[in-house]
């Protein structure tokens, strides 16, 4: 039975993966902080899956802390999640976001190499792509960011990429997510943003339980099918089965491999919003506005990497995964607490 550490693993695609490695039949042991996320989770992860994972409160820029996870359990793999992630906020404090994001993560990184533990799966973003020149998206296409957040994504996939020529032991998935939505469908772990959600589909479910009075959609103006922003939205659930696939493979195979985790479909802001108003019943307001800036019009994964290396293909269709956000919304008006 091979141990998982996975860091942020009370965090909205951690506990998803969390759930998918227990009933995998891998022992999980989690690593948080909670500073986005609530203890409560663990126990949302036994209800659906019977196993509570080991847990340690522990922030990543914590060294005695992170050694003696690895000094108390035999870690075969380990999934990192841990981070800060709002790309506005990364704006406003860049120095909190490197110091977290990219020497917490150099810690990890050490104390592995420490315990011997040299297999990894890093949670990267398709924000590494930067404003591509042409869609579907592939691997192997030029990456740049414009913002800290994105970097601190980038940065570590240069790390581990160093580290991998470094020691060739290394074994090392950088994963990069499109725009992971949904929940699961027992509606008792999903997405529950700190205040006003920045990302498109946590904002409509609160247009659609009454929270917020209108979506506010930035910009319509764009070359696409309504001219509203297209993206790549992937069912929470299809994520934490593609990280099943990713430790898997990292398991048997050494060095650095880059590879998109999406559906290779895209939607509009509005065929988002229709699909949302059939899962809750019920028409949502919306405002056209001007554009976000760094926003780009299209962005959507090709996806033939994942198939050929993991085997792995996304399953859910978008009506999946506004119906299963919903059910979460409405299951956890307050989020998880
Ligand atoms: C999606 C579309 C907006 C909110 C970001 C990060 C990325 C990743 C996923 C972490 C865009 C439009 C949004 C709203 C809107 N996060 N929108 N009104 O920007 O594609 O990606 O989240 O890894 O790194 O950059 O996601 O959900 O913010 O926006 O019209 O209130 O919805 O313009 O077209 P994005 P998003």
């Amino acid at each position: 039975m091979s141990t998982i550490l996975v860091t942020g693993g009370t965090g909205y695609i951690g506990s998803h993966t969390c759930v998918e490695l227990i009933k995998a039949g891998y022992d999980v042991v989690v690593l948080d902080n909670l500073y986005n996320s609530s203890e409560a989770v663990l126990d949302r992860i036994e209800m659906i899956s019977g196993t509570k994972p080991k847990f340690y409160k522990t922030d990543i820029l914590d060294k005695q802390g992170l050694k003696k996870v690895f000094d108390e359990n035999k870690i075969d793999a380990v999934i990192h999640f841990a981070g800060y992630k709002a790309v506005g906020e990364s704006v406003q404090i860049p120095l909190t976001y490197y110091e977290n994001n990219i020497s917490g993560s150099v810690n990890l990184y050490e104390a592995m190499a420490a315990a011997g533990c040299k297999t990894l799966v890093f949670s990267s973003s398709a924000t590494v792509y930067g404003s591509p020149k042409s869609v579907p998206i592939r691997e192997d296409f030029p990456t740049s960011t414009t913002n800290p957040y994105g970097s601190t994504k980038l940065m570590n996939e240069h790390i581990l990429a160093d580290v991998c020529v470094s020691d060739p032991e290394w074994s090392v998935l950088l994963l990069r997510y499109f725009n992971p939505i949904g929940a699961h469908q027992s509606g008792l772990i999903g997405e529950v943003p700190n205040g006003i959600p920045n990302n498109l589909v946590p904002y409509i479910a609160r247009v659609a339980n009454g929270t917020l009075e209108y979506l506010r959609v930035w910009g319509n103006d764009y070359p696409t099918v309504d001219g509203t922003g297209v993206r790549d939205y992937i069912h929470v659930v299809d994520l934490a089965l593609g990280h099943i696939k990713a430790v898997e493979y990292a398991m048997n195979h050494k060095g650095a491999e880059y590879i998109n985790l999406g559906t290779g479909n895209g939607y509009s802001v509005l065929e988002v919003l229709h699909a949302y108003e059939k899962a809750c019943g019920r028409k949502l307001a919306y405002k056209i506005m001007d554009r976000r800036p760094g926003d780009i019009a299209t962005c959507y994964a090709d996806t033939e990497k994942a198939a050929k290396l993991l085997g792995w293909k996304a399953k859910y269709n978008i009506d999946d995964m506004c119906r299963d956000s919903w059910n979460f919304t409405l299951k956890n008006p307050d989020g998880i607490k």
